[in-house]
């Protein structure tokens, strides 16, 4: 018989936590058992999983006993409160959270470019910022081909990014505003609806907001690249879910357009969307619920001989967060770990 694994959700009531739960079904993950985990508010909840109704636990120390994969997505905050004691009772935990994504002896892991990384754990693996995963996943391919000197992004990131409140917060924004009511704003600092801001992480003393830093740092660390130039612009957009990315890549040299396309029509994790006499691209509406990253509009630009642009859309609850996760414990249980032994052992590590 083959093996199967005790995994808890940590956020299990959350955006992301929901899609943890769809895609271990969908993707019918070696489960042995299956422990909700959130904050004591939702103690006491109970949410469908193949036809079973599972109760849901406030976490606590005890909840980790037993429990050999934590897939977590309840904050930077929650899960520096609780990975070490994760880890600690025996699991390998893969933290959505940026908590320790930029630390050294954590492996920050897009399976589609650095899967190996993963086997260097020490009890936890950093599943990268959104807008970094999606962008990662269509740049690689042609980095491999021909180093990336340089990148320059622009995001439009959804709701969904903010958590599940946030994305209800922007739905009622909507509606007070079409009913000719004032918006309230309770997660989001300004009104999203019918609205955009510039991400509203915090800024540093050069003027960048955290999430930038995050897809130049993490980008960085994913591609084993310290130096590589990538700046960033992120943005908010009133899109509901899936963020997309208008991506300019420079060269050493010229990099052809028919030579991208076919690159990334192979790419795994990728899939190829254009149609240019309709004026037909990558659209956030049709890249929910999608696994793969949508990239399209791949042009040279004009400015710069050496350059591309791209435009993706790509499913950021999914591919950029609960997905991305889910196939680095797939890559785990493909080799066979964790199992408890070995755990202990990389555990002390
Ligand atoms: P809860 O629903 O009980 O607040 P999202 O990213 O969609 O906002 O979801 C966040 C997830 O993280 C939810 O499942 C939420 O649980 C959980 N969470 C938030 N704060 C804590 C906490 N202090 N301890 C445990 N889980 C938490």
């Amino acid at each position: 018989m083959s093996k199967t694994y005790r995994v808890a959700i940590l956020g299990a009531t959350g955006a992301v936590g929901t899609e943890f739960l769809e895609l271990l079904a969908s993707r019918q993950f070696p489960l042995a058992d299956l422990k909700l985990l959130a904050s004591p508010r939702s103690a006491g909840r109970t949410i469908q999983f193949a036809g079973e109704s599972l109760p849901v636990e406030a976490v606590s120390e005890a909840a980790f006993n037993n429990v050999d994969i934590v897939l977590a997505s309840a904050g930077g905050s929650t899960s520096k409160l609780w990975a070490a004691k994760a880890v600690a009772a025996g699991a390998v935990v893969i933290d959505n959270s940026s908590a320790f994504r930029m630390e050294p002896n954590v492996p920050l892991v897009v399976p589609e470019v650095n899967p190996q990384a993963a086997f260097t754990h020490q009890g936890i693996i950093a599943n990268p910022n959104c807008t970094t995963i999606l962008m990662a996943v269509a740049v690689w391919p042609l980095h491999q081909v021909e180093p990336v000197q340089r990148i320059v992004a622009a995001t439009y990131q959804s709701a969904s990014g903010a958590g599940a409140r946030a994305m209800e917060e922007m739905k009622e924004q909507a509606q007070a505003i079409l009913q000719g009511e004032e918006a309230k704003t309770e997660i989001f600092p300004y009104p999203l609806a019918f609205n955009l801001f510039t991400h509203n992480s915090k800024l540093n003393e050069l003027g960048y907001c955290e999430e930038e830093m995050k897809m130049v740092n993490e980008t960085r660390k994913i591609f084993a690249n310290p130096e590589m130039r990538i700046t960033a612009t992120c943005v908010r957009v009133p899109v509901l879910r899936a963020h997309s990315e208008a991506i300019n890549l420079e060269f050493g040299s010229p990099f052809p357009v028919a030579k991208a396309k076919e690159i990334l029509s192979q790419s795994p994790g990728v899939k190829l969307v254009e149609d240019w006499q309709a004026n037909y691209f990558p659209m956030p509406m049709e890249a929910s619920g999608k696994d793969d990253v949508l990239v399209g509009r791949i042009r040279e630009d004009i400015s710069n001989p050496n350059g591309l642009e791209l435009w993706l859309s790509g499913d950021q609850i999914r591919k950029g967060a609960a997905l991305n996760a889910v196939q680095i414990a797939e890559l785990l249980v493909k080799e066979n770990l964790p199992s408890p032994p070995e755990l202990a052992v990389s555990g002390k590590n």
